[in-house]
């Protein structure tokens, strides 16, 4: 099941810095980010591929469906973490305007890591 990990904050009269060191379960070996969003993205889930998505600017809406249970997380805070397992069915969406999706995986880009079919419901 998906999972949230509230990242090391560090703030200052400068301002903010947030870290990703040695909290994901994974080794990161693809980075990518999601932006200029006009319409709905997402709608698979994986095979291997574990992702860990923060939303650095702005906010959007993660739909996750594992096959048992649906969950939608908002991640409207440079702070947090989206850890998703490959059966998360996920879509994104209700991108606000400026806002980028950093999205960390544990798999190099390989198009038959995905499924596209829905669970049923
Ligand atoms: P796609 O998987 O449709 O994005 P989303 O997860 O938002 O639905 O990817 C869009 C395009 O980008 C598609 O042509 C494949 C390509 N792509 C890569 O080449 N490498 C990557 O790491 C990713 C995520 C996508």
């Amino acid at each position: 099941m998906a999972t949230i990990i509230n990242l090391p904050t560090f703030r200052d009269d400068r301002g903010a810095l947030s870290v990703i060191e040695k909290v994901l379960p994974f080794e990161i070996k693809r980075i990518y980010w999601i932006y200029d969003v006009q319409k709905q993205r997402g709608g698979h889930r994986h095979k291997k591929a574990i992702q860990a998505l923060v939303c650095v600017s702005g906010q959007c809406e993660i739909d996750i469906y594992d096959g048992e249970k649906k969950r939608t997380v908002v991640l409207d805070k440079p702070t947090q973490c989206l850890v998703l397992d490959p059966r998360d069915w996920h879509t994104m969406d209700h991108f606000s305007k400026g806002s980028v999706l950093l999205v960390l995986s544990s798999e190099y880009y390989d198009r038959n890591d995905y499924i596209k079919e829905a669970y049923g419901e």
